[in-house]
């Protein structure tokens, strides 16, 4: 059986419609089983796991033309789930309280903040961010499969945005242009062979003109590479770092749960995570807590996750 500790985690993370977390604590759960030979109980937990999150993903049904290019999701990330900054998460609350409040700010001739852009290193949330932003406003989260737009369409790329653009307006949702620069990068760099510049206008166009109810999302962790004609086009500019020591203990404590070994030395397990990502940081305990439960043992201990830590880092380093 479950963990007191686990059985009040999931009820925790159910309660708080944390979707994310019941599945890792559920995981935790079939782990702790696998660990005590319950090897069918294990797998059982594991496959309704790997179905509920199967159910989540399908693919969109808008114009043919743009089939390949917009993937359809229904996110269940939420807000207590993104570790970030104080000052990172008001300015996205901002964001859902102004779309929540649009029609109090339509009577006075105003529109919510929904164009956004996120800038930061890889890892560290952007993407996670929109997600949240689908599911706390309950919207379907649109992802534009911008590498696809730029290569495959390379000589229709401009109206094939338009066509998103007149999705944007038909059908309220977050849309999401991840990758952004390969759209945004500067008008006079390399690319200055005319079709890419007539995208980036394009596209500077729609942006200004839109004035639908839609939140549009725009990442990249190449800042430098924009155009800086695209800033003033968005309401909202935040940026991402990687984790600081709280986040970074946060971020452990939710992916280790009750495998957190009694003597843990934070200080040296904190220490040895200072240059990783969010994203890095759950890899590296996920790795850790199977390599606890392959070897038999209990939980996890700081110096087992000291070395994955530093195996991170390496292998970082050697790309
Ligand atoms: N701030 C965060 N809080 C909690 N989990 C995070 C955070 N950032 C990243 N993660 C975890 O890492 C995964 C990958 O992060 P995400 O895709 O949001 O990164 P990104 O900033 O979009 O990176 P990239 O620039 O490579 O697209 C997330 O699904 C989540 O599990
Ligand atoms: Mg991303």
């Amino acid at each position: 059986m479950a963990t007191a500790e686990q059985v009040k985690a999931l009820m925790r993370s159910h309660f708080n419609d944390e979707s994310e977390r019941f599945f890792t604590i559920a995981l935790q759960v079939a782990a702790h089983e696998a660990m005590k030979g319950h090897s069918a109980l294990a797998h059982d937990i594991r496959r309704i796991v790997d179905n509920e999150k199967k159910k989540k993903v399908r693919l969109i049904q808008f114009p043919r033309e743009l089939n390949s290019l917009l993937l359809t999701e229904e996110p269940e990330e939420t807000l207590n789930e993104l570790v970030l900054k104080e000052k990172q998460k008001k300015r996205i609350q901002q964001v859902i309280y102004e779309y929540r409040m649009q029609a109090k700010l339509k009577s006075h001739g105003l529109m919510h903040r929904r164009k956004i852009l996120l800038i930061g290193p890889p890892g560290t949330g952007k993407t996670m961010t929109t997600r949240v932003l689908a599911h706390e406003l309950h919207l379907p989260l649109h992802t534009v499969q911008v590498d696809r737009l730029v290569t495959k369409y390379m000589g229709e790329t401009s109206s094939k945005l338009r066509l998103i653009f007149d999705l944007i307006a038909d059908e309220v949702g977050v849309y999401l242009f991840d990758e952004f620069d390969a759209i945004g990068g500067e008008r006079s760099m390399e690319n200055d062979v005319g079709e890419m510049r007539r995208v980036l206008n394009a596209f500077l166009q729609f942006i200004e003109q839109d004035t639908s109810d839609s939140i549009i999302v725009a990442a990249t962790n190449n800042p430098g590479l924009l155009d800086k004609a695209l800033f003033r086009r968005f309401d909202d500019v935040i940026f991402y770092e990687n984790p600081n020591s709280a986040q970074r203990k946060i971020l452990i404590s939710n992916v280790l749960g009750v495998f957190i070994a009694g003597r843990f030395s934070w200080e040296k397990v904190l220490k040895y995570s200072g240059s990783l990502s969010h994203s890095e940081i759950k890899n590296a305990c996920f790795d850790a807590l199977k390599q606890a439960i392959l070897a038999d043992k209990q939980n996890v201990t700081s110096s087992d996750l000291c070395g994955v830590f530093r195996y991170r880092c390496q292998a970082r380093n050697e790309m």
